[in-house]
């Protein structure tokens, strides 16, 4: 064999060798257990502690708000997108019935200009509808000073929910 394909060949066997050392090394321990990933990450994620209740649960105590919800263009937005985490609400609310709640388990009540504005307010890097065809996939956007102004003589803003009902705008 020429020399020159001898030096390649051994370069070629020290970067294979260093290569599977350092997989053997740096390989998680439970890595391949389960599939292409760390089997260990499924523990370690159950382990966090939980926010959010889903929509499911929240319709348990609050029916009437996902009827409407769901006759409208809101249907397909969860509760806690505009209410915030409520796990600890819908765990302990109940006790609460008929009283006001404590601070720890009010949630947020998204009744201001900049909550709408939030998702509904104009942005460039946002698709805009153009044609209505696919319906609910895409969020109507309002220029909101435009749309609902503020009253120039008293400086009066009027919020959003003062016409559109947030559960069935
Ligand atoms: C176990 C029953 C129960 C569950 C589940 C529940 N709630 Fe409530 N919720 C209550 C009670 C009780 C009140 C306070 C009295 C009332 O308004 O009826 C309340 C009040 C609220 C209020 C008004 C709070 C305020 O500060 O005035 C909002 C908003 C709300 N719930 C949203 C939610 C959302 C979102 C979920 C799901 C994550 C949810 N609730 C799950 C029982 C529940
Ligand atoms: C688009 C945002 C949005 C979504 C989605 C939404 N809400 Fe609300 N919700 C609001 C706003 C804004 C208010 C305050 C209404 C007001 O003060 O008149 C409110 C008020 C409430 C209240 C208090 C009603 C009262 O009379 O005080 C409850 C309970 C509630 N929402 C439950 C829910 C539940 C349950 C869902 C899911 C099925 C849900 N909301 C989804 C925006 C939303
Ligand atoms: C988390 C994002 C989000 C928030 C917050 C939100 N919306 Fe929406 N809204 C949507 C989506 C998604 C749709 C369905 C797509 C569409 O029709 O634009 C929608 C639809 C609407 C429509 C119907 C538009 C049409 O098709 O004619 C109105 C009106 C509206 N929202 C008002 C509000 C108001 C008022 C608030 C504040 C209480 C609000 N939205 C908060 C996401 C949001
Ligand atoms: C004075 C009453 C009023 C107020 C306040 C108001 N709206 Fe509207 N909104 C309307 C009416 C009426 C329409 C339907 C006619 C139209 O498209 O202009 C509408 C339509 C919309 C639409 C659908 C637009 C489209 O492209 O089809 C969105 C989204 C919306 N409003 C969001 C908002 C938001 C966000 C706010 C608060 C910043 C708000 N509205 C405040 C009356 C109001």
């Amino acid at each position: 064999m020429p020399q020159h394909i001898k030096r390649l060949v051994s370069a070629f066997a020290v970067v294979i060798i260093l290569f599977l050392v350092m997989q053997q090394v740096l390989t998680p321990a439970s890595f391949g257990k389960l599939g292409h990933y760390r089997a260990d990450a499924i523990p370690e994620n159950e382990m966090k502690t939980l926010h959010y209740a889903g929509s499911a649960v929240c319709t348990n105590c609050h029916e009437e708000m996902q009827t409407d919800k769901a006759l409208g263009f809101h249907a397909q937005l969860q509760c806690e997108a505009c209410h915030g985490p409520g796990l600890k609400h819908a765990l302990y609310a109940d006790k609460f019935k008929d009283k006001e709640l404590p601070d720890s388990l009010k949630l947020h009540k998204p009744d201001q200009r900049k909550d709408c504005a939030l998702c509904h307010e104009i942005n460039a890097a946002r698709i805009k509808i153009v044609f209505d065809t696919i319906n609910n996939t895409m969020i109507h956007q309002v220029n909101t000073l435009k749309h609902n102004p503020v009253n120039k003589r008293t400086n009066e803003k009027v919020i959003c929910i003062d016409c559109h009902n947030p559960h069935q705008p």
